[in-house]
Order: C-alpha cells, then structure tokens, then sequence
C-alpha cells in the first residue's frame, strides 16, 4: 500500500488520480505531519510513504520519519533542485536540504526527487495581475524552469532514466 501525503495539494491532486489504489492522507481529517501520532491509523499496512514537508522549517521531521518507519519500509520525499546551491542559498532551500538530510538518516529506504519550480506557483500572481500591478522581468539572459505538476509528473516508481536511483536526488523537470 501507498500513502500519499499532501493529498489535496497541486502535487499530490495529480498523484492521487494516478494511483488510486493508494491511500491519502487526509490532513483536514485530523492526520497531521507535525504531531506523528496522529498517523498511526493512515499508516497501517502501508509499505511507501510519498512525503511532502508542508512546513517552513524541519523542526519534527525526525520524529515523523521515525513513526513512518515503524509502519513502511520507503518514503519517497519530494525536495527541491535547488538544493544543489547548498543549503545556505534561501531558507526554502535550507528546509530541503534538511530533509534530505533527515530521509537519508531515517533508516528507511529513500528515493529524493529534487523538482524545479512548479508552474502552478504562478497561480499566486493572478490577484496582482487582475488588479494590473506591475510586474517586475527577470534579467535578461536568465531563465526560471518551470514544472507543471500536470504534465511532467510521472510518479515516484518510473524514474527518467535507468540507474537514476544511485544518484543523491532524482531531478524531475526541465532539463
Ligand atoms: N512550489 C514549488 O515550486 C516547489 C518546487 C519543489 C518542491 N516543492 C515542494 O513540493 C511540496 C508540495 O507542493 P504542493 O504545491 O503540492 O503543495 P500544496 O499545494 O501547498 O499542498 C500542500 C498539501 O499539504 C497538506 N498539509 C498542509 N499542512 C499539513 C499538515 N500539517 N499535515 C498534513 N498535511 C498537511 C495540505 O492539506 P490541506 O489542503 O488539507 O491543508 C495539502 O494537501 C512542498 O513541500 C514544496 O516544498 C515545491
């Protein structure tokens, strides 16, 4: 069995619908990321756990990996590609490399995808556009991957590329 967290998220909405045989878990229902035992009845049976950290910092991620492992023997974490800059770079990416950190010492069995940047984020300009504030270019010459969740999603079990898994973190999006 598959227990997919942040079910009703822009990621996890498409999971969900490409794997309905797994299990969601419901935050709204009462299970919480941040209080483990609150898991206890979403984890029952359950082999994979795909986990996002919906949280600023890392705080009881240890503790959370620590009760999954006590029910499953995978988590699949979804991270960011912006940890290859190193942890220092922003504190988003400072939360991802902590994980990271905390999934490879949980003693579970890891796959870490590292994503780019989701397109659905742009979604949060749309208020500021209709009320036609200004929008500020990116400098000419850089360019910002984005990742729709929709179209480049193809679940934790298909990797891009044979041999993918030996590497620190799976890259899922433009390349
Ligand atoms: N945005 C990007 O560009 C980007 C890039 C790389 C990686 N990521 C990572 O991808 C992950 C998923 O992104 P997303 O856009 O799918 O997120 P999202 O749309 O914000 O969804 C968050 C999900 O987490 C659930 N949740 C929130 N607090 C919870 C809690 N305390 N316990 C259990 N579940 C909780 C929410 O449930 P409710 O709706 O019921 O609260 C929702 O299902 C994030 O962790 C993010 O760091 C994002």
């Amino acid at each position: 069995m598959i227990l997919l967290t942040g079910a009703t998220g822009n990621v996890g909405r498409e999971l969900t619908a490409l794997l309905p045989e797994a299990r969601t878990l419901t935050h709204g229902s009462g299970a919480d990321l941040a209080e483990p035992e609150t898991l206890t009845a979403a984890l029952q049976t359950v082999d994979t756990v795909f986990l996002i950290w919906p949280f600023l910092t890392a705080d009881g991620a240890e503790a959370t990996l620590g009760k999954i492992a006590q029910h499953a023997r995978r988590v699949v974490y979804l991270s960011s590609s912006a940890v290859r800059f190193g942890p220092d770079t922003d504190p988003i990416t400072r939360l991802h490399s902590d994980l990271e950190v905390a999934v490879r010492a949980s003693g579970l069995e890891w796959t870490i995808l590292r994503a780019d940047t989701f397109a659905s984020n742009a979604l949060g300009w749309a208020g500021q556009l209709r009320a036609h504030f200004p929008r500020v270019g990116r400098p000419e010459g850089s360019c910002l991957r984005l990742i729709s969740p929709r179209r480049r999603w193809r679940g934790p079990g298909r990797p891009r590329r044979p041999g993918v898994r030996r590497r620190p973190g799976l890259p899922v999006g433009c390349r």
